[in-house]
């Protein structure tokens, strides 16, 4: 497992400290206790109005046949690599405040926060994430019956880390690559917008 350390101006905690996006999956199965524990990480993150906006539908490597309709809805680009993970996750979002209906334009914000929980408890027991913009919502909707009232947010890729060696060429190159950030003081402000933050 190549070791990708975030290199941080001040400490942070150890699992976000090595946390980062791989492509090189294995295809090892994924305990069905730990992902009990990645669903309740998620079940307990924080929302707007408590409404918990989430819903997953989960696609096991052993489940072949939904699978493999999860990685045909993916971008081609994230099919040859995704594939092998252990678990694909279409994570939805209910828009709408449930007591009122009211539009609630946090949602998105919420199933974030979630998908995060469910990142940083995977670490914990050694399972990667890596989350994807790139599929087509529409076609996951009709292959896994979404209702209309919700929205398709991301897939997630999750799973034990594999062999880097099988990745395809182009892809190979961004398992090790440095990653990086913008730096603090163009993120965050003192007092008043565009200050930078004195740190
Ligand atoms: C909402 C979201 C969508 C993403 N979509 C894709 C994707 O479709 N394909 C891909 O290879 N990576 C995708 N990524 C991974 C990002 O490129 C990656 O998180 C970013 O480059 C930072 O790298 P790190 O997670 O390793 O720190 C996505 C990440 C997020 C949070």
């Amino acid at each position: 497992m190549p070791e990708r350390p975030a290199e941080t101006a001040f400490p942070i905690h150890d699992l976000l400290r090595r946390r980062w996006s791989p492509r090189a999956f294995s295809t090892k199965a994924i305990e069905r206790e730990k992902i009990g524990s990645l669903l309740e990480a998620a079940r307990w993150a924080a929302s707007s109005r408590n409404e918990q906006p989430w819903r997953f539908v989960l696609l096991e490597r052993a489940q072949s046949e939904a699978f493999e309709r999860m990685v045909g809805c993916l971008a081609e680009g994230n099919q040859s690599w995704a594939r092998k993970a252990g678990l694909l996750v279409l994570v939805c979002a209910y828009p709408k405040f449930t007591p009122d209906g009211n539009a609630n334009r946090h949602a998105l914000h919420d199933c974030g926060f979630a998908v995060g929980c469910i990142t940083l408890q995977a670490l914990a027991l050694d399972l990667w994430v890596h989350q994807m913009a790139g599929f087509s919502g529409e076609k996951a909707r009709a292959a896994f019956n979404v209702p209309a009232e919700f929205e398709t947010v991301s897939v997630l890729a999750l799973g034990y880390y594999g062999d880097p060696a099988e990745l395809p060429e182009n892809r190979r190159a961004q398992e090790t690559g440095p990653r990086s950030r913008k730096p603090l003081v163009e993120i965050a402000f003192d007092e008043v917008w565009g200050k930078p933050a004195s740190f």
